[in-house]
């Protein structure tokens, strides 16, 4: 096979930054495009624009958490243009009533005061550990901040909205990678063991010492996990 295109999907608050170490490392195996997820509010959206603006007709696909829901949304509208997908700390269940009224009082505490929201998700996002990593935190307080606090509440929204992609996980036959940091606190690993039981041609890789936010808190290890997936699609 040719080398082929991947499209890294990041997740809430986030921009290329979150794949800056596997875009560097893959480079060879993939040309690597990021997609911005901060301009529309809802995921069938996202994914529509995803799909207008990708760099060809097929692609490889990975996405991490609201990078991962839209991901499974284009499993529904285009799955024979994803050559494979990745599925990192993500989660195919739409939101509990509960978690519904936790975004909603996230949102109402944006309105007035963004960074105490900011400050707030960091322990969610990140592993106990590597909470007092500065390079970590600052980078994730950096992407935040980039993306500002319009771009949150538009993703909140598509979040809320966001329909219940199981019933479809079946039909999902390209080779699935599904990863997530064991301490996930946000998609705990439960979740991904109900992905892989689900999903035909899948995987599943748990790295020690992580939370949510994977591709930054263990960069080598997501790297090569995603290498090995490349080359199971190359074989
Ligand atoms: C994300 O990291 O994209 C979000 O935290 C996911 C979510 O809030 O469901």
């Amino acid at each position: 096979m040719h080398k082929p295109h991947l499209l890294l999907l990041p997740g809430l608050l986030s921009d290329a930054r979150l794949w800056q170490h596997q875009s560097a490392a893959l480079a060879e195996l993939a040309y690597v495009t990021v997609a911005d997820l901060s301009q529309a509010d809802s995921i069938s959206e996202l994914a529509s624009k995803v799909l207008d603006q990708a760099p060809d007709e097929h692609f490889a696909l990975a996405g991490l958490s609201m990078g991962g829901y839209v991901a499974l949304e284009i499993m529904r509208q285009a799955p024979q243009r994803v050559l494979g997908l990745a599925l990192l700390d993500t989660s195919a269940h739409a939101d509990s009533e509960e978690a519904k009224q936790g975004r909603q009082a996230l949102m109402a505490k944006a309105e007035h005061d963004f960074p105490a929201v900011i400050a707030g998700l960091l322990p969610k996002l990140l592993h106990p550990e590597h909470l007092a990593d500065e390079s970590l935190t600052e980078v994730v307080t950096a992407m935040a901040n980039s993306l500002g606090q319009g771009a949150f509440m538009r993703q909140q929204r598509a979040m809320l909205g966001r329909i219940d992609s199981r019933s479809g996980l079946a039909q999902i036959s390209c080779p699935t990678l599904i990863l997530c940091g064991r301490e996930d606190a946000i998609t705990p690993l439960a979740v991904h063991e109900e992905l892989a039981a689900a999903i035909t041609d899948s995987q599943l890789v748990v790295l020690d010492d992580c939370g949510h936010l994977s591709s930054l808190e263990q960069p080598e290890q997501v790297a090569q996990a995603l290498e090995l997936w490349l080359q199971r699609l190359a074989s």
